[in-house]
């Protein structure tokens, strides 16, 4: 029997970038959420995971030292919730902080109740709530150890014997791409960046941080530049289709971070499109390569299981511009003629000796390419 397959990047949805903690993030918004995974196609275009995140715990723990939610946004409670999900073929990814409290509310003193020290507990409680994922934070952390923090809670997480996605968001503070995608971490994903908002200069920048760390991804271990922001409002489509690209280039988790409730149908489009996707989800689980950064174009190139290779070519820059890609610069022998898919227009095309793009200011390109 062959080695059992490495899991692609996460897909799902997680409720942070939409609304942070305002009361519409609720029990009766997160069911909505899961309703429109399967009325909209987004389960059936791969997206499992329904997440929440900061503000569902109530302010203390209960009289034994047990997590609960908070009773005015989850008054049916996180396994009725859990149970819901389950029954539309979801996952459920809840959060939590290794600190001493999680990140939210900002002021001081009156925080909601964090993992640190209270590993084994909380570890229990979820897997009994029927939980699959766990964000694990990086907030009010007493300086302790990150290795030996996020240790402690997967070595916690395992011995539920629930299988439960472990994500470290430590934002890239003590090197994450180090450690925590081998044992004793062993985590799915770990966050490389600071909180991406919803704007071109911020998706950038996560975008850079993330790029030159490709080598230290590995099969179902996978550096995070943190969730989309595709819908939220704050960035063009052209930049948007780029977010989306730029992700799917770098094998990096496509989390969902706008109301799927009220969404417009060109975000979903670019939430929807399968060839974008397919190169994320390749089973090869490789991330791609930046061959060029030079003069405010990128260009990355993806391995893919099949022997073709995922080829993007992004225009950083705020003007149009002419951009040539040779051959031999994306792996492939310049006498050889290949095919070539356009992953956003789905048009096929015979291509030799080089790609020559017009690329709007913030667009990106996407191909897949076989050798014929
Ligand atoms: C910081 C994390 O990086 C964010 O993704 C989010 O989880 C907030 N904390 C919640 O407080």
């Amino acid at each position: 029997a062959s080695a059992p397959q490495a899991s692609p990047p996460q897909m799902g949805f997680n409720n942070w970038n939409s609304t942070h903690c305002r009361d519409e993030f609720n029990e009766t918004m997160i069911r909505g959420i899961a309703d429109k995974f399967i009325s909209l196609g987004l389960r059936d275009a791969g997206y499992r995971y329904v997440n929440i995140d900061d503000c569902w715990a109530n302010w203390q723990r209960d009289q034994n030292g047990k997590l609960e939610p908070n009773p005015k946004r989850f008054p049916s409670g996180i396994k009725a919730l859990a149970d819901y999900i389950h029954q539309h073929g979801l996952k459920f990814g809840l959060y939590s902080s290794a600190g001493t409290s999680t990140c939210e509310p900002l002021q001081e003193n009156r925080g909601f109740p964090g993992g640190l020290g209270h590993e084994k507990q909380d570890a229990a409680t979820i897997a009994s709530w029927g939980v699959d994922y766990l964000k694990y934070d990086n907030c009010n952390n007493q300086k302790v150890d990150a290795l030996k923090r996020y240790t402690a809670m997967a070595e916690a997480l395992r011995a539920t014997n629930r299988p439960i996605f472990f994500s470290v968001c430590e934002w890239g503070e003590n090197k994450p791409w180090t450690w925590a995608g081998k044992p004793p971490v062993d985590a799915g994903s770990w966050r490389t960046t600071g909180d991406i908002s919803d704007s071109y200069a911020s998706m950038l920048k996560n975008f850079k941080q993330n790029v030159v760390l490709d080598q230290y991804a590995t099969p179902g271990h996978y550096n995070d530049p943190d969730m989309l922001e595709v819908g939220n409002g704050g960035m063009t489509d052209v930049e948007y289709r780029s977010h989306f690209s730029l992700w799917s280039i770098m094998a990096a988790p496509l989390l969902i971070g706008t109301d799927l409730r009220t969404i417009k149908p060109d975000a979903l489009k670019i939430l929807l499109n399968k060839d974008v996707i397919a190169v994320d989800q390749d089973p090869l689980g490789v991330q791609g390569k930046q061959v060029r950064d030079a003069d405010g174009i990128h260009v990355i190139v993806k391995p893919l299981k099949d022997g073709s290779s995922a080829v993007a070519v992004f225009n950083e820059s705020d003007t149009p511009r002419d951009v040539t890609v040779s051959a031999s610069e994306i792996g492939l022998k310049s006498a050889s003629s290949y095919s070539l898919r356009d992953l956003w227009a789905h048009t096929q095309t015979k291509g030799d000796g080089s790609l020559k793009l017009h690329l709007q200011a913030h667009e990106t390109a996407m191909y897949r390419i076989n050798r014929r």
